[in-house]
């Protein structure tokens, strides 16, 4: 028979096994990396690398180049853990399988979250290729990944949304993308469930709203991260205009083809926020 574990429970067997698969490693910034970001993780030094499906009760990747396995190593000389890949609504994952891996490397040790994507542009002063730096976010997902009685177990269930995004480290991502003379935003983040891409009366209703970007994923996480007090930054790059916006219709292609354009830039960017922070 199959005996129900608790999400708590799951957590504390995943992190025994990825502990014991980190071999002593003890990161303490936790990396998401979104569509066609996920060359980053192969500049993490002295790495290993744990597919999620050697880690008990989390879910596989299944979306197009999300490789899909834990990265751990050294970054700008900080022990960081990379998520190579993420998991998404869209793929039938639940919001709390979303946010398990969150919740797992919060539970090693991680405090400090930088998760990354690729957006469609709402606000028309962006430009694709523009990265944008997340200062709040819109739920737009309909789902919330503390909902039920597990996560309560875990953290306090009503926590604030205020700030959710840091403001020192949106202050230093934007200092270094200056230093580095790489183009950024800051802008708030609307998240929806996808597949589908928006459409152009949905991106007008968002932009009345406030949102300056949207995508598929993040606001999950970040929920997550918040319930269990890590400080999160946020970065999306600007792989399209949104759906309506100068006339644009999104595409799978366009956006991997905008991240593989600005890998370079991205990683440069990221790793140098992480020698900040380290
Ligand atoms: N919409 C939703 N998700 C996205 C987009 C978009 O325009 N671009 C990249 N991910």
């Amino acid at each position: 028979m199959n005996e129900h574990k608790t999400l708590k429970e799951q957590l504390e067997e995943a992190a025994q096994v990825l502990e014991s698969k980190l071999q002593g490693r003890k990161p303490k910034i936790g990396i998401v990396l979104g569509s066609g970001l996920g060359p980053l993780a192969e500049q993490v030094q002295d790495a290993v690398y744990v597919p999620f499906g050697d880690v008990p009760h989390m879910k596989r990747s299944t979306a197009t180049s999300h490789v899909g396995r834990f990265v751990c190593g050294e970054l700008a000389g900080a022990c960081v853990i990379a998520m190579q890949g993420r998991l998404h609504g869209y793929e039938g994952n639940s919001a709390q399988e979303v946010a398990f891996p969150i919740w797992l490397m919060h539970r090693i040790g991680v405090c400090t979250l930088i998760t990354t994507n690729a957006a469609g542009a709402i606000n028309e002063s962006y430009s694709v290729g523009d990265f944008c730096i997340m200062t709040d976010h819109i739920n737009f997902t309909g789902r919330n990944p503390v909902e039920g009685t597990e996560p309560d177990e875990i953290a306090f269930r009503f926590f604030s949304m205020k700030d959710a995004y840091d403001p020192e480290l949106r202050t230093i991502a934007s200092k270094v993308a200056n230093r580095e003379r790489i183009p950024v935003q800051m802008g708030v983040y609307l998240g929806l469930l996808g597949p589908s891409f928006e459409t152009p009366a949905e991106i007008r209703a968002f932009k009345a709203w406030g949102a300056d970007t949207v995508a598929m994923s993040v606001v999950e996480e970040v929920i997550a991260a918040r319930h269990v007090g890590m400080r999160v930054l946020g970065i999306s790059l600007c792989s399209n205009m949104a759906c309506g916006i100068e006339g644009a219709s999104p595409s799978d292609e366009e956006v991997f083809e905008v991240a593989q354009r600005r890998q370079g830039d991205f990683c440069k960017l990221v790793t140098e926020i992480v020698r900040e922070i380290g």
